[in-house]
């Protein structure tokens, strides 16, 4: 059935003037003028049948008409009488933006971008509303059945029109959801995990940086946490959520830029001698496991696990060595005697740091050979229905990671979940999206000075670029977008919009709206809080959508200033507040 099926006395008006892509449309009637509103989607009949140009309303005027336009509308009424209030011109200006055929073969409703045709003169205008408006945006988002539709809210212009977006497109590639603070960005996303999470197959990863997501519960929510301070004593296992980072998953780079100071004179030394004490510690771990097919093969990045004992044992050896001088009997200092001092000391006090508890002081299960499997398959399982390898959307809550390494731990989860799905033979492969909140913080623009940084950006390019292969997609949200990285973001196909007050961030979300729709930009600024702009792979056109709150919303709820200082309770809780700080851990009042 074709959804645009206007009768003819359903017209808005007529067209009057035609150039390439802009069509204005005289309206006879002044009540349905004040109804229409910029932005509005309108139909033109097409001279072709079983076709309807599409168009966005971009101006409305009405003005008393001019001598001319007098003339010109006596001929289509005659005997006009000069006091009458319909003697104006009131025009409609309209961008045409593509074309909905009623059928192709046998594909129903079919819209394309291009202009097939443009109207003639006279021909009809339609507003395109309600059901019809519902349906049409069904076919833009290429919704064919029930089953991908991510359900949104409502059109801004339109409550009767539900806004759905492709589920298939806006993970396949890639999406951004970015909003100034407090423009509804977690509960945007936790809208759209929640209908993730309600799939049986769902695989999803959701990288928690302040614990926001922590509501999120029922059967298809796993709630992970990064091992804090209070963890490292309490014996607490992979099991009951709890996750370490051991550093023996760090790559070459990541190691090197925790460990070696790049300011030091002896960096490059300090570099090359530790790499060759990891693989020798690899290599022992491998042998006493008796694992001789993996080490045939292994590199310095394998993820192998190594006792850093002995790359220390052995660093310190070297530090210290004496050499046979050039005369019998002498002795010399090594070759990097005394050389490797700050290193050993760098390594010595991050081990002993109890805020990276998560990598230097796993409980004794993360240094075994087959612990990493059971992590993946923590972070990784799909079906929810099986009670050993609970998927669906993981939220892994990352509010007890020093912000220095944040990037560092952020992009080795990311790492691991990429390194797996290229791993996985194609027919087995599962696809699985990880979103990243606060994405500036970890994903920020290419800086050259900090090393971690920079390897965490460079994880995240490479998934921006070819994650799409291995199924694997990215969500990255940010209130900065102007600081998050443009590699990864140009790769990202999808884009919702939420309120944007900063000229600069602005700036760079206008860039990734289509050019030919223009004005939508300008709305950015005047959002309301869960308002957003929706365009993208999942739907052609840029819509004005208000987004549905998620039926259990994050803790981010604003507080309410004024209200609560005008209470008249006690406020305490600074003494324990205190005293959390030093022991690293938020007491919850009894
Ligand atoms: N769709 C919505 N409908 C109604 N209210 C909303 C909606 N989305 C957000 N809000 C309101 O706005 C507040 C802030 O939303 P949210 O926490 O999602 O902002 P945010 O963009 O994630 O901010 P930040 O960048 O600081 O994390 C919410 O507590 C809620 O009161
Ligand atoms: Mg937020």
């Amino acid at each position: 059935m074709p959804i645009l099926d206007y009768q003819d006395n359903e017209a808005l008006g007529r067209v009057r003037a035609v150039d390439t892509a802009n069509v204005t449309v005289a309206v006879e009637d002044v009540t349905r003028l004040r109804k229409l509103q910029v932005n509005r989607l309108a139909a033109l009949q097409s001279s072709r049948p079983g076709q309807h140009l599409i168009g966005i309303i971009q101006r409305i005027t009405r003005s008393a008409s001019s001598g001319g336009a007098r003339a010109d509308r006596a001929v289509v009424a005659e005997g006009v009488d000069d006091d009458d209030p319909d003697d104006e011109i009131n025009v409609v200006r309209i961008a045409l933006i593509g074309t909905l055929i009623d059928r192709i073969g046998l594909k129903e409703n079919v819209f394309v971008r291009t202009l097939e045709t443009v109207p003639e003169i006279d021909a009809n205008c339609f507003a395109l509303e309600g059901l019809r408006l519902t349906a049409f945006m069904r076919v833009v988002a290429n919704i064919a059945g029930d089953g991908q539709r991510l359900s949104l809210g409502h059109y801004t212009l339109d409550e009767a029109a539900g806004a759905y977006l492709n589920g298939n497109r806006f993970f396949q590639r890639h999406a951004i959801i970015v909003g100034s603070t407090g423009s509804g960005k977690s509960w945007t996303t936790a809208r759209v995990l929640e209908q993730v999470a309600e799939l049986p197959n769902a695989n999803a990863v959701m990288l928690d940086i302040h614990g926001e997501y922590a509501p999120l519960n029922g059967d298809g929510f796993q709630h992970l946490r990064i091992a804090g301070p209070a963890d490292l004593d309490s014996g607490a296992t992979l099991d009951q959520g709890v996750l370490f980072l051991p550093y023996w998953l760090l790559g070459y780079e990541a190691l090197t830029s925790m460990f070696v100071d790049r300011s030091d004179q002896n960096a490059p030394n300090q570099a090359m001698v530790m790499s060759r004490a990891i693989l020798n510690a690899k290599r022992i771990y491998l042998e006493a496991d008796g694992k001789s097919d993996v080490l045939a093969n292994f590199t310095i990045d394998s993820p192998v696990p190594f006792d850093l004992e002995t790359v220390l044992g052995e660093l310190n050896e070297l530090n210290e060595q004496m050499v046979p001088g050039a005369r019998a009997g002498a002795e010399k200092q090594g070759e990097f005697n005394g050389k490797l001092s700050r290193l050993i000391q760098r390594l010595e006090s991050k081990q002993s740091d109890r805020r990276l508890g998560f990598l230097f002081q796993g409980v004794a299960e993360t240094m075994q050979y087959d612990w990493l499997e059971r992590l993946v398959v923590r972070l990784m399982a799909g079906r929810k229905d099986q009670p050993a390898q609970r998927g669906g959307v993981k939220v892994i809550d990352f509010s007890e990671v020093p912000s220095d390494v944040l990037p560092l731990m952020v992009s080795l989860v990311a790492r691991l979940i990429f390194s797996v799905q290229q791993w996985t033979p194609i027919e087995r492969r599962h696809p699985i999206s990880i979103v990243c909140d606060e994405a500036h913080l970890y994903i920020p623009e290419r800086s050259g000075a900090s090393g971690a940084g920079d390897i965490s950006v460079a994880i995240f390019e490479r998934i921006a670029k070819e994650g799409r292969k291995y199924g694997l997609g990215l969500v990255v949200v940010s209130q900065r977008p102007s600081e998050v990285n443009r590699t990864v973001l140009s790769q990202c196909n999808n884009l919702m919009a939420m309120r944007l007050t900063n000229g600069d961030d602005q700036a760079v979300v206008r860039r990734l709206l289509p050019d030919s729709l223009g004005g939508f930009g300008e709305l950015l600024p005047v959002l309301d809080t869960g308002e957003a702009l929706v365009v993208g792979d999942a739907s052609l056109l840029p819509a004005r959508i208000r987004m549905s709150p998620p039926n259990q919303p994050p803790n981010s709820g604003t507080i309410d200033f004024w209200d609560r200082w005008a209470l008249d309770t006690a406020v305490g809780g600074h003494d324990a507040a205190v005293e959390s700080w030093r022991k690293q851990r938020v007491q919850t009042p009894q």
